[in-house]
């Protein structure tokens, strides 16, 4: 299997989602032995925001793009790349501000490209990128899986609704949460660590 790490904790070792991920790319590579593992860091190697030369060179075709759009559009193509190459994703989604990392949403706003991870049919709208398994590798200082903060999580909701948009129906997501909590801090990433199992037979061989 070739494994593709997203990171968007700033915070390396430190980490509850870096620390989750990697636990749940052990489990995968325990279950795949000889797995590949690509790590792209979004807080060392950032996309930028979707200023005018990148929207522009989105929408017009390959052969007629300037050199400042073929630049541009080169990040996208190769965000896809990396996301095309890859058997399972796991993404790292620390819970900020209710939301996710702006890193996470640049690169979300990076694979996301009309007639090439979706297109609109006259059935609607289709995502083009099939077969991928995606962990959603979580962190939180508070509770949202469930009570009160539940109907504030827009981590989860988002990435499984935009991700399913592009064809990535099968988004596992894991919770490390309650990190603010002292009681729950030390035991949070184990404790949403053993709840994954790894079933081979939901992953294309
Ligand atoms: C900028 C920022 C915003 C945050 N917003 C929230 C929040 O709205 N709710 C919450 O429960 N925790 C919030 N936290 C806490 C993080 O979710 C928590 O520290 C988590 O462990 C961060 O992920 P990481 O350990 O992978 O870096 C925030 C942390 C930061 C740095």
């Amino acid at each position: 299997m070739n494994i593709l790490h997203i990171i968007s904790s700033p915070r390396k070792g430190a980490s509850a989602s870096i620390q989750l991920a990697n636990g749940i790319i052990d489990k995968l590579q325990a279950a795949y032995p000889g797995s590949s593992v690509q790590v792209h860091d979004l807080a060392t190697n950032p996309f930028p925001h979707l200023e005018e030369a990148k929207l522009q060179s989105f929408f017009t075709p390959a052969e007629s793009r300037t050199p400042e759009q073929q630049a541009a559009v080169k990040h996208s193509d190769d965000a896809i790349q990396e996301v095309k190459d890859a058997d399972i994703i796991v993404i790292g989604a620390p819970l900020y501000n209710f939301g996710i990392p702006s890193t996470l949403k640049a690169w979300v706003d990076h694979i996301a490209r009309a007639g090439i991870t979706f297109r609109y049919t006259p059935e609607g709208p289709e995502g083009l990128i099939k077969g991928k398994k995606v962990y959603v590798a979580m962190s939180s200082g508070g509770i949202y899986s469930e009570g009160p903060g539940a109907s504030n999580d827009f981590v989860a909701p988002y990435l499984q609704s935009v991700l399913a948009f592009l064809g990535m129906t099968d988004v596992t997501v894991v919770r490390a949460e309650g990190l603010a909590f002292p009681d729950l801090q030390a035991t949070a990433v184990q404790k949403a660590l053993d709840s994954v199992e790894i079933e081979a037979a939901e992953v294309a061989a």
